[in-house]
This record gives structure tokens, C-alpha cells and sequence, in this order.
């Protein structure tokens, strides 16, 4: 995993076919997805369940590059070396998810994965600064936690802001995740993001029978981050 500030694009499989994982991470890379954004959801730290490690295991030999797991549960270090053996390449905890986030980020980096801390929408992005020698991603929810398909909140592009000034010259990325569609993506991308997960904005309309759309829908966002209007 190299490190640039390009635009990435991440589909978030909660809006796949939840019966057939592994070909839909097939459809979306082949269409242009850079990462595969993957929600693992307690139903305690937020109020939704989706699945475990032994899901992303599965899905992992259908993944040619990034499997980008997004943990949202507590407690989250109990579970980090299962996610790591299952072949996470980054692992993201939650900053809001326990005492101890220092601690937390020191035990995924040691498995060998790529560290992300996340911040929901009511963290301000000063509480990454104590963290940024130890992080390789700064996660900025733009809708709370727990659902697809929920409108983007605007605020958090000024808190996207002020993570890109504290991270510098680090090679940190900042993802956005939460309501980023052609519309949103580009004001995110001015604050300084550059993976960019999107869920219902890649899935909608699209099927791995009609994997085109997945296509046409990454290539909108993409574009729309990159100032380029289709
Ligand atoms: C929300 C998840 C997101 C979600 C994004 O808790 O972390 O990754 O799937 O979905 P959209 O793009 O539909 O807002
Ligand atoms: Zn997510």
C-alpha cells in the first residue's frame, strides 16, 4: 500500500447484495473502485449489526487490492488481531469507542496493518493531534454512524478542514464517510480528503448483473472530486 493524496474511491459493500459479497467486491473493482470499504457494526456502539471477521475473511480472496474495514464496535481490541488475520490491510477504530484509542492504535499497527482512527460527527478534530505519530488514516464521519443512505453533514467539512492542517506534511489520508455522492464529493476534496467511501451513491441502480452502472456511478464521484463536471 503506497501512499498518495489522489482521489480514491470506496464503496462501502452495506450497500451491496448482502448474499453475495464476493462477486459484488469482483463488480466494483473491475469497474474503477480503488479501496472496498468494509462496515463492521456491533449493534452497541451503534444501533445496527452487520458481521464479523469470519465475513471479511470470506471476502478477502475476492479482493485484489484495499480492504478498508471500518470497525464500529466497543470494545474494538478484543477483536483487532481476528480482523488483521483476516486480511484487513487497514483496520479503523473509533475514537469515541473506549478509554484507551492510544492503546488501541499501538495494537493494530502491530498486527502490520494500517492504522485509522475515526471521529463522529460530534468530535472535534483536535482530538486527533495527540495521535497523529501513530496513524495512518483519520476517518471523518459525515453522518452519524450505523446506517447507509443518510444526508451528509455539512459541518464536517470545516472539521475536515482542520484535520487536513494538522496532519501537515504526514502521510496521513483523511476519508470521508457518510453521504458523499457527486454533489458532495467535491466540497470534501477541497477540505483535503482523499478516499472517498460512498455506498448508496455506487450500489444505486447498479446489480453485478448490470455492473456498468457501479461504473458509471464511481466515475461521477470521481470526477465530480476531481473538478471535472460530466
Ligand atoms: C455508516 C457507514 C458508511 C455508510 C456510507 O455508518 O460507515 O460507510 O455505508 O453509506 P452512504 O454512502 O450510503 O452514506
Ligand atoms: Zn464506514
Amino acid at each position: 500500500m503506497s501512499f498518495d493524496r489522489t482521489i480514491k474511491i470506496a464503496p462501502s459493500i452495506l450497500s451491496a447484495d448482502f448474499a453475495n459479497f464476493g462477486a459484488e467486491c469482483e463488480a466494483i473493482e473491475a469497474q474503477g473502485a480503488d479501496w472496498v470499504h468494509v462496515d463492521v457494526m456491533d449493534g452497541h456502539f451503534v444501533p445496527n449489526i452487520t458481521f464479523g471477521p469470519t465475513t471479511c475473511a470470506a471476502i478477502r480472496p475476492h479482493i485484489k487490492g484495499v480492504m478498508d474495514v471500518h470497525l464500529m464496535i466497543a470494545p474494538v481490541d478484543p477483536y483487532i488481531e481476528a480482523f488483521a488475520k483476516a486480511g484487513a490491510d487497514v483496520i479503523t477504530a473509533h475514537i469515541e469507542a473506549g478509554p484507551h484509542i492510544h492503546r488501541t492504535l499501538q495494537a493494530i499497527r502491530a498486527t502490520g496493518a494500517r492504522a485509522g482512527v475515526a471521529l463522529n460527527p460530534g468530535t472535534p478534530a483536535s482530538a486527533i493531534e495527540p495521535l497523529l505519530d501513530m496513524i495512518d488514516l483519520v476517518c471523518v464521519m459525515t453522518v452519524n454512524p450505523g446506517f447507509g443512505g443518510q444526508s451528509f453533514i455539512a459541518s464536517q467539512i470545516e472539521t475536515t478542514r482542520k484535520v487536513r492542517d494538522l496532519i501537515g506534511n504526514r502521510p496521513i489520508h483523511i476519508e470521508i464517510d457518510g453521504g458523499v455522492d457527486p454533489k458532495t464529493a467535491p466540497l470534501v476534496a477541497q477540505a483535503g480528503a482523499d478516499v472517498l467511501v460512498a455506498g448508496s451513491a455506487v450500489f444505486r441502480g447498479g446489480s453485478v448483473s448490470s455492473p456498468d452502472i457501479y461504473g458509471q456511478n464511481i466515475r461521477a464521484i470521481r470526477e465530480a472530486a476531481q473538478g471535472v463536471y460530466v
